[in-house]
């Protein structure tokens, strides 16, 4: 296993309350502001892989766009439907202003 830190955007790009879509070296990312914590986690919905920083984003859970599968931010689950399907979730920090995560890269 192979974890990278990687800078995804300057906190200033995201306001709390939004999502935005990052393409990190062919990597899916979707980034979230939620109060005083961002998330960052794979942005390919489980069911048909719908884009879910397009979807709704409501505390710390994205809705997806295309049929209303939902997830919780701060771990990943799907909670709608509730059936233990998950997405990766990334550790993330904040440095200067710059938002960075923790990418596992796999082998
Ligand atoms: S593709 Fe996300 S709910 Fe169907």
């Amino acid at each position: 296993m192979s974890t990278e830190r990687v800078p995804l955007l300057p906190i200033s790009d995201l306001p709390p309350g939004t999502m935005r879509y990052l393409d990190i070296d062919g990597l899916p990312v979707g980034v979230a502001h939620v109060g005083a914590t961002i998330y960052a986690f794979a942005d390919t919905c489980r069911h048909e892989g719908g884009s879910l920083s397009s979807g709704v984003l409501v505390d710390d859970t994205v809705t997806c766009p295309w049929h209303g599968w939902t997830y919780r931010l701060s771990t990943g689950k799907a909670i709608v439907p509730p059936v233990g399907i998950r997405i990766p979730v990334y550790p993330t920090e904040l440095v200067d202003g710059m938002i960075y995560a923790y990418i596992d890269w796999g082998d």
